[in-house]
């Protein structure tokens, strides 16, 4: 039998099997795949990994981890970008305990607890179970020579990750075989129920709708109040320098700033790990850091470098950018608040604002 028979004759088997019990009931448990409940519900999975191609997750892993792995002829590849693995701007947990949270201050307060960093790009925890990537202004007001890939990625993970690791890893073409490894890896991420957080009362709703085949459109919407199918984007530029001067001990807390500086800044700029550019504590990066927060032509402006600037000269020097949801502003500010105590006293600003 070919293997299109083999499927109908299962297909058949089991719709006569269900149709045979009168009341068919569906088990939802912590271990059940979301893709699990939203594909009864009649959702198609359009992640699914290509039978044929032949994706090895713990390639993939290493491609992600430490970008680069053997081939299929045990060789080694080279690196998937000169500087930058997909570890420098994603990470591989969920970012608070309830997926479906994205708020900025929650989720640093959550790294900071995790001891994981706090990056630019979104998790991939999860990532198999989103629809649409690189959305909403990464689709419409952005504006960059790679834009493209972006868009043609938008519905299409593989090419969402090759679009990344050209746009912001500044990296290689990937083979199909490293892409379709990279999706297996990110296969074993794939969010359960359990992870969700749903009530019981919600998920009986979905059984039921599961069980009766009837109201499946209002199950999937109960499900997508518990996960993010879609991941929204806002590049929102630099804020004006008025307000930026605005910082004050009540306004701004230091010890958050610290966190932000820790957590981000650090992750990649420390002993140049993932950038070009040394980032450390000493007093001296503080004032370097402070005398450029305002200069409007300066590449080292934490404003320009985070934030989407287009035309501006740090642009150029291809900083990845954090989207409103990924940094607020308030946070950045509690940035500056911090970066201008250090620059003012070193390390006795731990001392004097340790309980801000
Ligand atoms: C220099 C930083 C950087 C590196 C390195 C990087 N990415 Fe990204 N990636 C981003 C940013 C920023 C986004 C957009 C996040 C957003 O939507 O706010 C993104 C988005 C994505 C998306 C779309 C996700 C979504 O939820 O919309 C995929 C897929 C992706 N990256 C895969 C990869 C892979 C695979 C690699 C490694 C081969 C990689 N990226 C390396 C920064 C990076
Ligand atoms: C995901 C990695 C990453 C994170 C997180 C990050 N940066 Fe960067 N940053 C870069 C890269 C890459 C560049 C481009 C220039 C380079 O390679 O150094 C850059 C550029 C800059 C520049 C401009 C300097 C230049 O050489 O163009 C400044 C200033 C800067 N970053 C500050 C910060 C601060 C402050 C934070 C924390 C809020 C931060 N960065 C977080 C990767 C990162």
């Amino acid at each position: 039998m070919s293997n299109v028979t083999k499927i109908v004759a299962l297909l058949i088997t089991l719709t006569l099997t269900l149709a045979a019990t009168t009341a068919p009931t569906y088990e939802i448990t912590a271990s059940t795949p979301v893709w699990e409940v939203m594909t009864r519900l009649g959702k198609v999975n359009v992640n699914q990994l290509d039978p044929d191609k032949k994706g090895i997750a713990r390639k993939g892993q290493e491609l992600v981890m430490q970008g680069f792995t053997s081939n299929l002829k045990g060789k080694k590849t080279a690196r998937t970008s000169p500087k930058m693995p997909c570890m420098a701007c994603h990470t591989l947990q969920n970012e608070y305990d309830n997926p479906f949270v994205i708020d900025p201050q929650k989720r640093l307060e959550y790294a900071d607890s995790l001891d994981i960093p706090f990056l630019p790009g979104t998790p991939f925890k999860g990532i198999v179970n989103r629809v649409f990537f690189f959305n909403d202004d990464y689709q419409t007001i952005f504006e960059n020579e790679d834009k493209l890939l972006v868009k043609t990625g938008h519905n299409n993970i593989r090419k969402a990750i090759q679009g990344c690791n050209t746009l912001y890893a500044k990296g290689r073409k990937l083979d199909y075989w490293e892409i379709e490894s990279i999706l297996a890896f990110f296969w074993t991420m794939e969010l359960k129920v359990g992870e969700l957080q749903m009530p019981e009362d919600d998920i009986d709703i979905v059984k039921k709708a599961i069980e009766t085949n009837k109201d499946n459109s209002k199950a999937v919407n109960i499900m997508r109040r518990y996960y993010r199918e879609v991941y929204p984007a806002t590049l929102i530029t630099p804020i004006a320098i008025e307000k930026r001067k605005k910082i004050s001990p009540i306004l701004n807390s230091f010890s958050n700033g610290k966190r932000l500086y820790r957590r981000a800044c650090l992750h990649c700029h420390a002993n140049k790990r993932y950038s070009n550019y040394k980032l450390d504590s000493k007093q001296k990066t503080f004032q370097f850091l402070k005398k450029n927060f305002d200069k409007e032509n300066s590449y080292y402006s934490i404003y320009t470098a985070m934030r989407y600037a287009p035309g501006h000269k740090s642009e150029k020097c291809n900083a990845p950018h954090f989207t409103a949801e990924r940094m607020s502003d308030q946070q950045l500010q509690d940035l500056r608040f911090f970066i201008t105590q250090m620059a003012r006293l070193g390390d006795e600003a731990y001392d004097y604002y340790k309980n801000f």
